[in-house]
């Protein structure tokens, strides 16, 4: 059997994955406001109460309860088990998995593959050189396209000559696998009428290797020589290649450019290539997608500087607004996101080569700031004159802002100065609600009312022996104040047979659990639970720990309770099922605070709930009489009595839950 994926890996996966792609491809979602909503997936449903939230990579039904991450959501949705549900995931990331133990061939076929990709390109560029028709590819690259062989050579262009087995005969024939690997490399198709025969994808065409970060070729993009169609065709998805993840002339503009601080992103093969042949080197290519937020976290790994740059026509306005929208969920401090819009008409490409680097430089210290940009965006969808209107600029605004993460100083300026642009209060700015576009899903809510039962145990729900509404009037005084505050949790709505549909949204303020108050132990070890359910099966919690009536405590052992029982449950389950109000709203808030996303992509929360436990455990001097018992030797523990003792105390801490 193959070895245990190892939690580093699952982290890395979830970092990599965008929820909002993975469930995208798979039902059709809205997008509404900062989130996506859709008729659910889970349950049968007239109107949409399925919320998906890109910032968080959380979903949540409020009809039928389902709710959790990518994982979880390919799991129910695909009928898969954990380690296919990751198999899956992995795919799309371009990951291999990897086993603490065996199963090393994965990793194999994909070096092999790659092997012959660079082959592919070696072969390409020696066309180049050798093949009969050469002349006509090396003229449109010199002459066309002004392109000097130094700069081909650093971008590894080829040619690919006509013909339909050019590359099939030179890289496939020397073994079976060797051409199954060009096909699985995406350098072959199969012939329609012949199965098991195969033809070269790329033919005719001027070849463009797409490199992955450390510069293996993973890919291509061949352009025709005049106007045929397509322009560019480019590799297929691939094991080893995803286009929505990579970056056209990131390992080159790595490779080649001094002190790399910031990277332009243009939109064409060709623009990376002429402007690093005016000295512009660090510039990079999406593969004709837009730029996603992926991409903003790859650059930002690398990068303080990001230029977006665009053409100046009605699309590249568009374009940009899709770069905005993805760069503000993974702003950090330190991070600048500027744009450059060109003059209509013109590329990277052809304004270089009028105005030379000078002018490109010049025009990129005067490209536009996000502020900028954002606040013209806003302005733009305005539809009515006056005050409604300046209201109307101020709700778009604020619906942008506020997918710009809460700890991010940026966040605060620009309400700073939507505050002194719209004369409005940063106070009535935080608790506006969203305009039209950016708005969360009405509510409307007749699914809600016929929504079909939680999908709750067959067994029948008993509540645990835990203390019931009274005994949690205490919470009033706590610190949080749940239900005294008219402000709304975010992550709220969710009354049950209330009819009220959840708007899970950065719309509200929440009073309960300050947003911006860093949380105690036993609530990262909840919200952990509440982000990685299994681990309640895994971690031993005496019971000591589960009793007592400070309120978190009691929230952390409802939550660890419920998973025990439930390990196949996500946190839509536990939020379905769970009638106590006031231990809901302490639920959501957690699930709201800005901790939620870092205890979702942890590798370690495990550990986390582990040391807390301990930690606990010590403080209520369970670890310390283990201790004393043990340090009593050999002799002691011989004893019957002793024994007895120790064994119920290593029972309560060290109990196989599994
Ligand atoms: P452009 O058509 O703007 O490309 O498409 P360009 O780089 O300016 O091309 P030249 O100057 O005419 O050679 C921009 C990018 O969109 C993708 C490619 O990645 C291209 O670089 N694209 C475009 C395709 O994938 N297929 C196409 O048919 C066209
Ligand atoms: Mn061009």
């Amino acid at each position: 059997m193959a070895g245990r994926i190892p939690d580093q890996f699952i982290d890395e996966l979830l970092a990599r994955t965008d929820i909002t792609d993975v469930v995208a491809s798979r039902i059709s979602l809205r997008k509404t406001g900062q989130n996506y909503s859709a008729l659910c997936p889970f349950h049968n449903e007239k109107s949409p109460s399925f919320s998906l939230n890109p910032n968080k990579q959380f979903y949540y039904c409020f009809g039928c309860g389902a709710g959790g991450n990518a994982i979880s959501f390919v799991m129910e949705h695909d009928h898969l088990d954990f380690v296919e549900a990751i198999e899956t995931l992995a795919k799309d990331a371009g990951m291999e998995v990897p086993r603490e133990q065996g199963a090393p061939d994965r990793y194999e076929q994909n070096a092999e593959l790659l092997k012959r990709l660079t082959e592919s390109a070696t072969h390409f560029q020696e066309q180049l050189v050798s093949h009969a028709s050469k002349e006509k590819a090396r003229h449109y690259l010199a002459k066309d396209r002004g392109l000097t062989g130094q700069i081909a050579k650093v971008y590894g262009l080829g040619y690919a000559p006509p013909g339909w087995d050019n590359l099939l005969k030179t890289v496939g024939k020397h073994r079976a696998e060797h051409e199954q690997q060009l096909l699985q490399g995406g350098m072959l198709i199969e012939k329609k009428d012949q199965p098991g025969q195969y033809y070269d994808r790329f033919r005719d065409r001027i070849m463009f290797p797409i490199r992955d970060n450390r510069g293996r070729v993973i890919a291509f993009g061949g352009r025709a020589f005049g106007d045929e169609k397509p322009k560019y065709l480019n590799s297929p998805e691939t094991p080893v290649f995803h286009k929505n993840q990579e970056l056209y002339g990131l390992y080159e503009a790595k490779q080649n450019t001094q002190n790399l601080d910031h990277i332009i992103v243009v939109e064409g093969y060709m623009d990376v290539i002429v402007l690093a042949q005016y000295g512009i080197t660090n510039a990079v290519a999406t593969l004709g997608t837009s730029v996603n937020s992926q991409h903003f976290k790859k650059l930002f790994k690398l990068v303080d500087k990001v230029t977006l740059c665009f053409d100046g026509d009605k699309a590249g306005q568009a374009a940009a607004i899709r770069g905005l929208e993805a760069t503000l969920p993974v702003l950090q401090d330190g991070k600048q996101v500027r744009f450059l819009f060109l003059p209509d008409g013109e590329d990277p490409d052809s304004l270089v080569r009028k105005q030379g680097a000078e002018g490109f430089n010049k025009r990129l210290e005067d490209s536009s700031s996000l502020a900028h940009v954002l606040f013209e965006h806003a302005r733009s969808l305005v539809t009515l004159g006056d005050e409604e209107g300046e209201a109307q600029f101020a709700r778009n605004a604020m619906g942008l802002i506020r997918s710009i993460p809460q700890d991010v100083t940026l966040r605060s300026l620009l309400i700073n100065q939507l505050a002194e642009q719209s004369g409005l209060s940063v106070d009535t700015l935080n608790a506006s609600t969203p305009a039209t576009r950016y708005a969360a899903p009405s509510a409307s809510d007749a699914s809600y009312d016929t929504a079909p039962e939680a999908p709750l145990p067959d067994d029948g729900y008993i509540p645990y022996d835990l203390p019931d509404h009274e005994d949690y009037g205490h919470y009033s005084d706590a610190p949080y104040t749940p239900h005294e505050s008219s402000a709304k949790p975010r992550f709220d709505g969710y009354k049950k047979g209330k009819g009220k549909k959840g708007q899970w949204d950065n719309q509200e303020t929440y009073a309960p659990l300050s947003r911006h108050a860093s949380l105690s132990r036993v609530s990262q070890a909840t919200l952990c639970l509440l982000m990685h359910p299994s681990i309640a099966k895994e971690v031993d919690v005496p019971d000591p720990l589960l009793s007592g009536d400070d309120p978190e405590r009691q929230m952390f052992s409802r939550v660890w309770r419920y998973f025990e029982k439930y390990p196949q449950h996500n946190t839509g389950h536990f939020l379905y099922q769970e009638k106590n109000q006031d231990l809901l709203a302490l639920v959501y808030a957690l699930l709201n605070h800005p901790d939620a996303t870092t205890k979702q992509k942890i590798g370690n929360a495990q550990q986390e709930v582990a040391d807390m436990v301990d930690q606990l455990s010590n403080s209520l001097g369970l670890n310390s009489s283990i201790q004393r018992l043990k340090s009593r030797g050999n002799d002691a523990i011989n004893n019957p009595e002793t024994q007895q003792e120790l064994r119920a105390l290593m029972d309560q801490i060290r109990k196989k839950k599994s």
